[in-house]
């Protein structure tokens, strides 16, 4: 956390995205560069509109998408209270922003290295592939439920990207498949993976199975993200409870039970 700081930035531009089929959920908010010395794809940022002032809203923590010298983007969905209200920001509104935070994935430039994304996952591979020095060797799977359009995926478009929709049981038989199968492909390579917890918990059962190095995003687990809440409480691997805001978003699979 040595780098990170806090500073207010201005919105850019906040885009829908997949609006036509799914309106008002899924958004691309790019806000002006926060002037980070670095940041790592993995990492997380705390955003809280100044505009919310005192009332009793915490910031929200959200996986960093990329960052240029014009914008820092997040992808999220507004689910909850908080994103809802994200989702009624405005060009030139003011944002204070906290990062860069947290742990981050690991950079192999010459070890295949498998992305697995779940759904809004697909976040930080954005910026991941972005900065990768060898993308060569990267390939990448996402799982989802919504539409293909929702989520940042034509970023990735290529013979080494891959998705599969989950629309029944039979969908999600597939998928659990296809994890398997690729988990045992990597197994001598990298594999990083970032997603709902019962998607991340399938995958790490898999890389415990085939003896394979595996890092799991647990951003989706953080609500205050700063150590406050509680909410992001997980188990490591003696069996230790832990804040995953403070000690991750990023661990290895065998060093988080899920
Ligand atoms: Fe609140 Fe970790 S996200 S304690």
């Amino acid at each position: 956390m040595d780098n990170a700081h806090c500073c207010d930035v201005t919105v850019l531009e906040l885009r829908p995205v997949g609006q036509s089929e799914r309106p008002g959920e899924f958004y691309e908010l790019r806000l002006t560069n926060p002037g980070w010395k670095r940041w790592h794809p993995g990492q997380f940022v705390m955003l809280r509109p100044v505009s919310w002032g005192l009332e009793p809203l915490w910031g929200r923590p959200f996986s960093i998408c990329g960052v240029d010298d014009e914008a820092l983007t997040v992808f999220f969905q507004a689910i909850g209270r908080g994103t809802r209200r994200l989702a009624e920001l405005a060009e030139g509104d003011k944002v204070t922003v906290w990062g860069p935070l947290g742990t981050y994935f690991a950079v192999e430039p010459d070890t295949p290295t498998l992305m697995l994304a779940g759904g809004i996952g697909i976040a930080p591979f954005r910026g991941y592939v972005e900065r990768h020095p060898n993308p060569a060797n990267l390939r990448l799977f996402l799982a989802h439920r919504m539409p293909l359009g929702c989520y940042p995926y034509d970023r990735f478009a290529g013979e080494r990207a891959e998705c599969l929709r989950e629309l029944n049981p039979k969908d999600l038989e597939a998928i659990i498949a296809r994890l398997r199968a690729l988990v045992e492909e990597y197994r001598e390579g990298l594999i990083l993976c970032c997603g709902p917890t019962p998607f991340m918990r399938t995958v790490r059962n898999f890389a415990l199975e085939f003896g394979a190095r595996a890092q799991l995003s647990l951003e989706n687990r953080m609500a205050c993200g700063v150590g406050a809440c509680l909410g992001c409480v997980a188990k490591d691997g003696e069996g230790h409870h832990v804040q995953t805001c403070l000690r991750g978003p990023v661990l290895w699979a065998d060093a988080v039970q899920l």
